[in-house]
């Protein structure tokens, strides 16, 4: 059995509401509930949680060995292009990763163009609204075969 450890971080416990030409009406909870249903067959649990606080974020991947973590799910929405401190989380836990995005950051504004974590992820996945993150929990279930 594995466990990944999946992060939503800030506004996006606004999905639904927030955007929705950029975003869509995804609630969260219609996205968690989606990645339960893909990890339920493939004998993987999941932990998930969200955070409009860096350090919280940067607590939760930090402790992501002592609870037995084996791999990582993100959106780190805005601290996507701002965030050292996950970035060194990531890098201290030394865990697969994998980062998703619901709109393609790279067709937007030029400061969401850089991703400060996408460097120490295996990969990323950006553009496919809800889908990125299905398409990211089946690459890093994958990965943990
Ligand atoms: C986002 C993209 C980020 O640039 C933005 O700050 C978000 C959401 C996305 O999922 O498309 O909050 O991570």
């Amino acid at each position: 059995m594995k466990k990944i450890l999946v992060i939503h971080g800030p506004n996006l416990n606004l999905l639904g509401q927030r955007e929705p030409a950029v975003y869509g009406k995804v609630t969260l909870e219609e996205i968690n509930a989606k990645l339960e249903k893909l990890a339920n067959p493939n004998s993987v649990v999941l932990e998930i949680f969200q955070s409009n606080h860096e350090g919280e974020i940067v607590d939760a991947i930090g402790q992501a060995k002592k609870n037995q973590i084996h791999g990582i799910l993100i959106n780190p929405a805005a601290y996507t292009h701002t965030s050292v401190a996950i970035r060194d989380a990531l890098l201290a836990v030394s865990l697969p990763t994998v980062e998703v995005h619901l709109s393609n950051i790279y067709a937007r504004e030029d400061f969401r163009h850089t991703s400060l974590i996408a460097p120490v992820c295996s990969g990323q996945v950006s553009g496919f609204g809800e889908e990125s993150y299905l398409l990211g929990l089946k690459a890093l279930i994958n990965l943990l075969k």
